[in-house]
């Protein structure tokens, strides 16, 4: 089995009915007496979410009884079964009845059974699911692994997981999969011309650099990826409030998605030609800070006003694509934890994408759905790119007070010119509270759906 949670058919398994408040009464009819007494003291009705450990006759555990959700498949949760590792005492279980997404389910068995265990034992509890028929065990656990080493990288403190630790765990999984691998640090981004990356980084102990590892068929279409490795944002001379800096260690999961998706397409062996990006630096504050009202020149020639030493990811990306764009790919992804106004335009679960390309955005919109890492686009509002204009430089990196994802994008924007297509996804990686299969803590966002979309369109 290619996961420790996951078990073969053969192996001895308790039953798992998944039902509905419709579904549970006949289900209910085919256990025995006192199966049927104790689930109706229980009070278990077959409530989405609800669930009910039955007898035995000799008061050992015969299985146990699951609240899918309601009849409106608009409402629904693929992953609601990802409780279920939390709620049942240790054993291998199995679906009983079949899920709605077998595929689906079985992730969220294996993403609901995560926890950050770096710092503090975590009593491992080894609730184990029989794969169900039809489902592809190791595409599955790939995809999980991917996720949940990379919500170990969000979730890990900065002190601990500098920029350097962002290039060491991107070098690990480079080697792993025989992809060759550089990295450019500190002055040498000076020498090499990428003055944005040096600039928001310089302040910190730990030099700033830019990762760059090439995996695949120099033949293969090439897909790059570029994801923000701010591995802590204090914002800059432009302070944040400290309630805002306080979860700012997640500000590399961009990088931490980009890792992810590299190590589903790696793994799988798709034949593409992967380029993964990512600048990592800390916006630190110290003497040799970059201050606001500062010009900075780019890679791409085009000079930079700083409005605001706190909108740091966007000119750290503007370096790293106008490299990716270099070699006009076929597909620029890039992902980064870029706007705070993204969250108050959607809220944390659904992350804003930004493409011109209709197909493209469909295809994203379609698997975001399918493999419920949701997303939704927002437009490239062009008119709102006069916000970005300065009185002094070809740019600011600062908008207006509104729009601010949108102008975001649209200053990444200016620095992909050559790519046959570019989405930028601005996610949150992080869950608030505890969701089935979503834990509360750093989170891989829009990761899983790309991989859905790379698989459909270059097969496996
Ligand atoms: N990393 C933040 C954005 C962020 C904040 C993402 C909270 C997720 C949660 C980014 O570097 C930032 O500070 N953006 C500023 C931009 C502003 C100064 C133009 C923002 O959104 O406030
Ligand atoms: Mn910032
Ligand atoms: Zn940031």
């Amino acid at each position: 089995m290619p996961h420790p949670l996951l078990a073969p058919a053969n192996e001895i398994s308790k039953p798992i009915w998944l039902v509905t408040g419709q579904t549970w009464p006949e289900i209910a009819g085919s256990l025995s007496p006192m199966a049927q007494v104790f689930a109706k003291a229980q009070g278990f009705e077959g409530k989405a979410g609800s669930h009910c450990l039955l007898p035995d006759a000799d008061g050992s555990i015969l299985g146990v009884a699951f609240g899918l959700n309601g009849n409106d498949a608009k409402q629904d949760d693929p992953f609601l079964v990802g409780k279920l590792p939390t709620l049942l005492p240790e054993g291998v279980y199995r679906f009983e009845t079949d899920a709605p997404d077998p595929t689906l389910a079985t992730l969220a068995w294996l993403l609901g059974a995560y926890g950050f265990s770096r710092y503090r034992k975590r009593r491992e509890k080894a609730v184990r699911l029989v794969v169900p028929n039809g489902v592809d065990a190791e595409d599955v656990a790939r995809i999980a692994n991917a996720v949940v080493a990379s919500r170990d990288l969000v979730n890990t403190p900065t002190s601990d997981l500098g920029p350097d630790g962002i290039e060491a765990a991107a070098r690990i999984l480079a080697d792993r999969h025989g992809a060759s691998f550089t990295s450019i640090v500190g002055d040498d981004l000076l020498t090499q011309n990428f003055p944005m990356i040096h600039a928001v980084g310089r302040a910190s102990i730990t030099p700033p650099r830019l990762i760059d590892f090439t995996w695949g068929r120099a033949d293969a279409p090439r897909v790059t990826l570029v994801g923000k490795g701010v591995a802590f944002d204090t914002g800059g001379l432009d302070i944040k409030p400290a309630s805002s800096m306080l979860l700012m260690r997640k500000d590399m999961g961009g990088a931490a998605a980009t890792l992810a998706l590299a190590d589903m397409i790696m793994g799988a062996k798709l034949p593409v030609r992967l380029r993964v990006l990512i600048p990592a630096v800390e916006n630190s504050i110290s003497s040799n800070a970059f201050r606001p009202g500062d010009i900075l020149p780019s890679r791409k020639g085009i000079s930079v006003e700083i409005g605001n030493t706190d909108a740091e990811g966007r000119l750290i990306l503007a370096d790293a694509l106008a490299l990716a764009d270099e070699e006009s790919p076929d597909l620029i992804v890039d992902f980064a934890t870029l706007t705070g106004a993204a969250r108050v335009a959607l809220g944390p679960e659904l992350p804003p994408f930004y493409t011109d390309d209709d197909a493209l955005a469909a295809d994203i919109a379609r698997h975001g759905l399918g493999v419920n890492d949701p997303v939704w686009r927002l437009p490239l509002w062009y008119p709102y790119q006069a916000q970005l204009d300065s009185k002094f430089a070809d740019m600011n990196n600062t908008g207006g007070p509104m729009g601010g994802s949108i102008t975001a994008a649209l200053f990444l924007r200016r620095f992909v010119e050559a790519a046959k297509a570019h989405v930028h996804f601005d996610i949150f990686a992080w869950n608030n509270s505890t969701k089935p299969g979503r834990p509360e803590g750093g989170e891989v966002q829009a990761a899983r759906l790309m991989y859905a979309l790379l698989k459909e369109r270059y097969g496996a």
